[in-house]
Parts: C-alpha cells; structure tokens; sequence
C-alpha cells in the first residue's frame, strides 16, 4: 500500500504540521536526509526568522539553527537584544541537501523546485504563529517569504510591507559572515548583520 503524500492543511496546529512534514515526499531531498528539520519557537511568536535548509548538525539534531551558523545567529541575537527562546525560528528548505566529499556531507543551495515544493510548510507556519514581522536571512528564505526571487542587496536593513498587512525585514544568512575570508569584511558584515536584527528588535514587546 502507497503512503498518502503528506500535505499541510489549514486546520493544523504546530504539531500537526510538525508530525506531517516528517512524511514529506513533495521533492526528492527527503531521501538523503535524516529527518525533516522542521521549525521550533513560540506558537504565537512576533518575529518569525527564516534560514535557508538545515545544516550538517541541525540534520541530525532534527533542529534548526544549531550547528556553526546557529552559534553565529545566536551571538548575534543576543548583542541585538533579541531572547532567542521568544522568536520562531524555520528554514524555508526543511530537508538537507548535499553531496558527499569524503567523510563531510558537503551543503548544496536548494534550487527554486525545492523552495516551492516546501514552501506550503513555512505558510502554514506563518499562518499559525502569525507573526508581524519575517526575517528573511538570506536569498533562499527571501525567496519564500516574497514567493519570488529577492535580491539581498536592494531590499535589507528595512521594513517593508507585505500585503498580508505582515511587515518583513531581509539580511544576509549567517552562513555567509562564516565564509567570508577577510577578517575586517567579516567584523564588518558581522557589525551590519547585528544592526539589520536590531531592526527586528524594535518590534517586539
Ligand atoms: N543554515 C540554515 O539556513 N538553517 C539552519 O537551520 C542551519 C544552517
């Protein structure tokens, strides 16, 4: 007997979404991957930040924004006055995509078939802990939140409005600061990275 595909529905809760997008077969990254990493935080959270896919670590953990870019998030969070434990936190990929070098599992961007066939996850997820603002980090998760491709570099360090009357705020994804090789271009962005959450900071009470 087949499976039936696992899809989000609008009734769900949290963690009826959770338990359904552990059977997601919607693209092929499912296979490869230990578990879905789906997202975790308050249910009814004011800022919702959105990564790009699991990592290596956050694969095996079944949890987002654990392993060197969590740390990164995490120290930045704080300088920014931001409790971790208060904001929702997803990635707009919820399976690990690579390719195996070795003994390392090596990252690979999701492509635009697997944001869309996991972007009905993160919409339910916003739905339900209905936040009033979307941090998204990065080109990925700004390709979700804006249902289209966003440049970063136009669009950050700003509220913007969105039509669901929800406000969203684009920076970089911390993954990027960890590769950057210059260490003065890395304080640097690290620096703006803060100021962009600082932004998310004002609003939350
Ligand atoms: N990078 C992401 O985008 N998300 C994670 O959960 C970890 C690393």
């Amino acid at each position: 007997e087949q499976p039936m595909a696992r899809q989000p529905s609008a009734h769900d809760s949290l963690s009826s979404l959770r338990e359904k997008a552990a059977d997601c077969r919607a693209c092929p990254l499912w296979k490869d991957a230990t578990q879905t990493v789906f997202g975790e935080g308050p249910a009814h959270a004011q800022v919702m930040l959105v990564g790009e896919q699991p990592g290596d670590k956050e694969d095996l953990a079944g949890k987002p924004f654990v392993g060197p870019a969590g740390q990164m998030l995490d120290r930045a969070l704080k300088e920014a006055g931001i409790d971790r434990t208060k904001v929702y936190v997803t990635n707009a990929v919820k399976h690990f995509k690579f390719v195996p070098r070795g003994k390392i599992r090596l990252h690979q961007k999701p492509n635009t078939a697997e944001i869309r066939a996991c972007r009905p996850w993160y919409e339910r997820e916003l739905a339900v802990v209905n936040p009033a603002l979307v941090v998204a980090m990065g080109s990925t998760a700004a390709q979700s939140v804006f249902g289209k491709i966003t440049p970063i570099n136009k669009s950050r360090g700003r509220l913007i409005d969105m039509k669901d009357g929800r406000k969203a705020l684009v920076t970089v994804h911390p993954s990027y600061l960890l590769r950057l090789p210059d260490e003065d271009a890395r304080a640097r962005e690290y620096e703006r990275f803060v100021d962009d959450l600082k932004i998310a900071a004002t609003q939350m009470q």
